[in-house]
């Protein structure tokens, strides 16, 4: 059979990686997403911004990272394959430093769900990897063993992972993320030192 053609999957992870930054979950080439088409990986190039990208420029990886054609891919690919080896329903990785959960993500162990909604996605709580250095293997290796079989971490000092089994899916959990760790941040205000 054929190779089917990747190009319906390049635009999809285009236009994913544009609406993080349209919904102000990223700013310029900030953040990184992924999705797995059988044996390849589909990830978002390295330093390109959101609204200068094209489907042409995504990169195609295999899971051990190897570039299948050409590009440069994401700094951060070792955590999209190991989080894709770790986790084989999986089929799509986002990650962003979405303002509100990067803050959590720099002050706290974890990020408390306040609010019902919240803890239909992710539980009481999303956790935060230990901190590792940005683009590294020890990274990739804290955020498998934080997010377990679940849909949510952050990052120490550095933002936001969550996981699908659709682009749609990772995205939409990218952006309830943001806005657990908002409302959070606001009723710790207004609850006062
Ligand atoms: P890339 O442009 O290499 O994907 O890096 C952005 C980033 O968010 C690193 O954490």
């Amino acid at each position: 059979m054929p190779t089917p053609s990747l190009r319906p999957f390049r635009v999809k992870v285009t236009k994913a990686y544009r609406t993080l930054g349209e919904r102000g979950l990223i700013t310029h080439s900030s953040g990184n997403v992924s999705l797995r088409v059988g044996e390849a990986i589909l990830i978002t190039p390295t330093g390109i911004p959101y609204y200068f990208l094209r489907p042409a420029q995504i990169v195609v990886i295999d899971k051990e990272g190897g570039v299948r054609g050409f590009g440069r891919p994401s700094s951060e690919w070792r955590v999209h394959v190991a989080v894709l080896r770790a986790r084989p329903e999986v089929r799509a990785v986002v990650h962003t430093h979405s303002p509100y959960a990067t803050a959590v993500a720099c002050s706290l162990p974890s990020l408390p769900v306040l609010h019902d909604e919240g803890r239909i996605f992710f539980g009481g709580e999303i956790p935060v990897a230990e901190h590792a250095p940005p683009g590294t293997w020890e990274l990739a290796q804290r955020a498998v063993a934080a997010l377990g079989k679940g849909r949510a971490i952050l990052l120490s000092r550095h933002g936001v992972l969550t996981v699908g089994k659709t682009l749609d899916e990772a995205v939409f959990l990218a952006e309830k993320v943001e806005e657990a760790a908002q409302l959070f941040l606001l009723s710790r205000d207004w609850r006062g030192p």
